[in-house]
């Protein structure tokens, strides 16, 4: 397995015979009947999957899109929140779903929840207290109590059906901060490898302890084998909050703590994308046919930048709007020459703090385009619509710029998808140093400061001016990592610390055994 690129068959190697069970909040497809107005990124396009009076809908974010294509290859159960309305016309009596639909490759277990549930235990505990915490905003923090009381029944259900799926041999992965609690549950029940992926930022001990349950928390968490984040500083920050906590021996140099009789490794694995797909996508014909249509429909400088992200306030829109008012004020020689298109789709619209950020974005667009716009040239382009995978990739491929400027980010997918669309390798990132994705590719990025206004507009203009040669060689060595740290790499390498951790808990077994022997 030396020298040859990690692939989804290296993770299925690495499974061995053991069942693999995949467990989030977000599932990757939901059933939705088609009268519904709903806020998901669209339907699979293709009609094939699709029964009648229900499609099939992929969500907008990165933990689904970079685990299904890795899921369909190696194969497994992927257990999440039956989030579709149509989701019970097409399970079976186990609540399981083959997907994908139109061929089916791993299955979907889905788990219903009540609306108290889902009020608040998504709406609430995990995005209104976990989110804004992890965010470093704990000022948006809402500390309802029924809140934690539903954020622990929840977990007590994905538990159950967990168990369901699995048994002593098998692998549990949870993803994300939804499930803190689960595993513990889990752990009462099975003797399973459970590990975590936890894709958001991880905040100093002066933040964490901002929440009420943060020993809670921290106890589900421990009963994982393996603890995984984004990036080093992340790690250092956990480790960190567990040491204050009573009862746990943090070894740093081992990267292990020691809690309740077991030992929790804590790593990093920056988290890629399928990086060959996007370019396949970004190369297609059918990306050419829409980026043809979109340039007519729309009065569009010879300059793009693109953004794209759900309209989440760790994003940063607003201040990137700013800096762009700021760009086109100082500088009215790029007016009518560079316009700057948005794709932002509704996110967690039941939570005061995001509808006021829609409205805020969509108005603030509104008004740069009054101020600024002409009758051939639209400063912004906004798309709060479905837009399909090869739409999406066009933009990434034709862009000049992509502006990626969140408040604070566990990673951030689009930066990748971008470099990996760049078939004329021509584009130039612009970053800001509050993303995980900085820590990777920050070097060969313009950097930004997404709340220092001015110096976010003069990053514009320097990004817009760099020479061929140099942006060329900076796409090129942003490529090479994209392509080299892609999704397979980062799931491949967790799989072969698993098969460390059990190698060495198998040696220290057999050491006791042997011990006990020879007494
Ligand atoms: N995305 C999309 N349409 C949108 C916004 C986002 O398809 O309107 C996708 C995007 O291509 C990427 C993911 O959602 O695959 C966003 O992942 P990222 O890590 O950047 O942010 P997250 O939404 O997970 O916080
Ligand atoms: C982030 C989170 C994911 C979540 C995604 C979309 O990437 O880390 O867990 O699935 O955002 O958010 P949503 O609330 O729609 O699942």
């Amino acid at each position: 397995m030396t020298g040859e690129p990690p692939t989804a068959e290296t993770v299925s190697t690495l499974l061995e015979d053991r069942e693999l069970v995949i467990v989030s909040n977000r599932q990757p497809y939901s059933h939705e009947y088609d009268d519904d107005g709903n806020d998901w990124e669209g339907d699979d396009g293709d009609g094939r999957g699709d029964r009648d009076g229900i499609t099939v809908q992929r969500p907008a974010g990165g933990l689904t899109s970079a685990l299904d294509p890795v899921v369909q290859s190696a194969g497994g159960t992927w257990v999440a929140w039956a989030s579709g309305d149509a989701d019970d016309e097409v399970t079976d009596e186990n609540g399981r779903v083959g997907v994908p639909p139109e061929s089916p490759a791993y299955d979907l277990r889905r788990v219903r929840l009540s609306d108290k549930q889902v009020d608040g235990y998504y709406y609430g505990y995990s995005n209104q207290v976990l989110w804004p915490i992890c965010h470093v905003d704990p000022a948006k923090m809402n500390a309802d109590s029924d809140f934690w009381k539903q954020y622990r029944s929840a977990n007590r259900a994905f538990a159950d059906a967990v168990v369901e799926e699995t048994d002593d041999e098998s692998v549990v992965w949870f993803q994300d901060y939804h499930l803190a609690l689960a595993p513990r549950m889990v752990r009462e029940e099975r003797d399973a490898f459970c590990m975590q992926f936890w894709h958001i930022p991880w905040p100093s001990w002066d933040t964490f302890q901002t929440c009420p349950q943060y020993e809670h928390l921290l106890d589900g968490l421990l009963a994982n084998d393996l603890l995984a984040f984004h990036t080093h500083r992340y790690c250092q920050n956990f480790l960190d909050c567990a040491a204050m906590i009573p009862d746990t021996m943090v070894d740093r140099a081992t990267r292990s703590i020691v809690y309740d009789g077991r030992r929790t490794f804590v790593r990093s694995f920056p988290l890629g994308i399928d990086a060959d797909y996007r370019r396949e996508l970004a190369d297609s014909e059918d990306a050419t046919a829409f980026w043809r249509e979109f340039r007519e429909r729309h009065d569009l400088g010879e300059t793009l930048a693109v953004g794209v992200e759900r309209l989440d306030y760790t994003k940063g829109i607003p201040e990137r709007l700013a800096a762009l008012e700021e760009f086109w004020e100082t500088r009215p020689e790029w007016r009518e020459r560079f316009t700057y298109v948005q794709k932002a789709s509704e996110s967690r619209s039941r939570i005061p703090e995001y509808r006021e950020l829609q409205a805020e974005v969509e108005s603030e667009i509104e008004r740069l385009n009054d101020r600024f716009g002409t009758d051939d040239w639209t400063p912004v382009v906004y798309l709060n619509k479905f837009l399909p995978p090869e739409g999406l990739a066009a933009l990434y491929r034709e862009a000049d710029l992509a502006i990626v400027s969140p408040r604070r980010d566990g990673m951030n997918l689009v930066v990748k998808e971008f470099v990996a669309s760049q078939v004329d390798e021509l584009g130039v990132l612009v970053l800001s140093e509050l993303a995980g994705a900085s820590e990777e590719l920050g070097d060969e990025a313009v950097s930004v400061h997404p709340h220092d206004t001015p110096g976010f507009a003069d990053a514009i203009e320097r990004a817009l001016s760099l020479p061929e040669s140099e942006r060329a060689r900076r796409m090129r060595d942003l490529g090479r990592q994209v392509r080299s740290n892609d999704v397979y790499a980062w799931m491949t390498a967790q799989f072969r610390t698993v098969e460390a951790i059990q190698r060495g808990r198998d040696v220290a077994a057999r050491s006791v055994q042997r011990q006990r022997y020879e007494q």
